[in-house]
């Protein structure tokens, strides 16, 4: 993938270029607008995305970025702005720049910009694609099925999140079928429960999340029976009118047309849909593509449900886990879930992906299991440690990587665990890494490990009050902690998000 970076600060343009190599992109540089329109004209086919400054001599950013909207369409753009200049942000916007970079920032920060700025762009380029299609002639079932297999790997992308898959498919349904709204309804067998998972273009403003209907068992039957999509219009059966009508109501909007979602014989879920946008009838071919696409969906929403059924099972291996360590360890008690907490609200602080901070809150509760295999004598003395105990301490986080790479995780914490002690200077154990070697995640536990370590009482002393606590962790920035995460933490305790 080609970046190009423009900024005319040599030094800027030239550490982020090397950064970015380092990481496997190709870099161009700029050291003006000039410089980079250039570039464009004579590149604008190799050119993935462009990282600009918005401060320079001559065409500043935001003229860059309107040139850039002008000739070159949507190539995506990240614009680097310093503190205080957050009124450009508007202007940016308008002229649909994808995202910003506060300076300072770090090259992780930069590269997640980048990969969600490139996905947008790909989705950006696919409904493009698709929607040009259907503008040209009527809808054909190859962007039915190419949307479908789009859908699943978004799905994978998304971590098989079920709200994030049902959310996808209910915006293609009307999207693709052209439709004024939709709703897509999860089955729940045991309760026999239509719960409403997504909606859109519903005039009811607050509908309530994850709000359900009761179906008879004989309107299942009727549905399952039927299999197909149809038009409520051509419903003879009483019932089955009266139960549609009765869902009308909740989910806010007429519906015109559903189709079961069933997947073998299973009765997964129901979409909806409302009158056409055009408000001409649905043809056949309306209801034939609809039926395609429903079995492909219907796939993907009993993999989602499988797959977070799996990740229950783990989360249970993992606070049965926890529940170990602090049967060894009484003084550590609720430790290892409040350093989890307070690491989600970090990461969470510094904007990260909802993945990420998933994986950071799961290592912070396993982060400390090694002290499974430190002797009880040591774990639990009231006199300071001697050097012999304390290298026997030091082991733990290599013990935590070993436990939790076994176990399997999906989530890759085992890093986490073992880096949890590094230090920013670089004197911490197991490894000795240093600055931003150490990965963000440990760094995020490191912090929120530390604050819990100072408020918690020990056997050998009492916690610190909080504001004492909070002042050693801002002495701690840049030798012990990492000096960016350190005044994100300050901010949340500030804000009362950290207590
Ligand atoms: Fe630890």
């Amino acid at each position: 993938m080609n970046v190009l970076v423009v900024d005319d600060e040599t030094v800027q343009v030239e550490s982020l270029a090397r950064g970015l190599r380092h990481r496997g992109y190709q870099v161009l540089e700029a050291l003006s607008a000039e410089e980079a329109l250039k570039h464009l004209s004579d590149n604008h086919s190799k050119i993935d995305l462009v990282l600009l400054d918005y401060i320079m001599p001559g065409m500043n950013g935001i003229e860059l970025l309107r040139n850039i909207r002008e000739n070159y369409g949507f190539l995506p753009v990240i614009m680097m702005t310093a503190y205080g200049e957050k009124n450009l942000v508007i202007d940016a916007l308008y002229n649909r720049c994808d995202s910003f970079m506060e300076k300072p920032f770090d090259l992780d920060e930069l590269i997640r910009e980048i990969e969600k700025a490139m996905e947008n762009q790909n989705l950006r380029s696919f409904k493009d694609k698709h929607l040009r299609k259907i503008a040209e002639k009527e809808l054909d079932e190859v962007s039915f099925w190419s949307y479908a297999v789009y859908i699943e790997g978004k799905l994978l992308v998304s971590g098989l999140n079920l709200n994030k898959l049902t959310d996808m498919a209910i915006d293609m349904f009307v999207e693709l079928m052209r439709v004024e709204s939709g709703c897509l309804m999860l089955f729940n067998e045991k309760s026999l429960e239509l719960s409403i998972s997504s909606v859109k273009g519903s005039k009811q403003k607050h509908i309530q999340e994850e709000s359900s209907i009761e179906i008879e068992k004989d309107v299942v039957k009727w549905i399952v029976d039927w299999r197909k999509p149809i038009l409520l219009s051509d419903i003879d059966e009483l019932f089955i009118r009266e139960f549609f009508g009765k869902m009308s109501e909740k989910i806010g909007f007429e519906i015109a047309l559903f189709c079961p979602l069933i997947m073998k014989d299973k009765f997964v879920g129901l979409i909806n849909l409302g009158e056409k946008e055009s408000k001409k009838p649905f043809s056949r071919k309306d209801a034939r593509l609809l039926s395609s696409m429903s079995g492909h969906v219907a796939v993907a929403i009993e993999n989602a449900k499988l797959y977070e059924g799996l990740l229950k099972s783990y989360l249970s291996t993992v606070s049965a886990l926890a529940e170990a360590i602090e049967t060894k360890d009484p003084y550590t008690r609720g430790h290892s879930e409040r350093v989890s907490k307070y690491a989600a609200v970090i990461a969470r602080g510094m904007n990260l992906p909802e993945s990420e901070i998933e994986r950071i809150r799961i290592a912070g509760i396993l982060h400390d299991i090694g002290k499974i295999g430190v002797q009880e004598g040591i774990l639990l003395k009231f006199a300071p440690l001697t050097d012999a105990e304390f290298a026997v301490i030091k082991e733990h986080p290599v013990l935590s990587a070993r436990i939790i790479e076994k176990a399997e995780f999906p989530w890759e914490i085992t890093s986490l665990a073992r880096h949890h002690h590094e230090r920013y200077g670089g004197n911490g154990y197991p490894d000795g890494l240093k600055g931003e070697d150490i990965p963000l995640g440990a760094r995020i536990l490191a912090v929120a490990d530390t604050y819990e370590a100072l408020l918690a009482d020990r056997p050998y002393r009492r916690g610190f009050p909080k504001e004492k606590a909070l002042e050693i962790i801002k002495d701690a920035a840049g030798t012990q902690l990492d000096p960016k995460i350190v005044p994100v933490f300050l901010e949340l305790v500030e804000k009362g998000e950290i207590e």
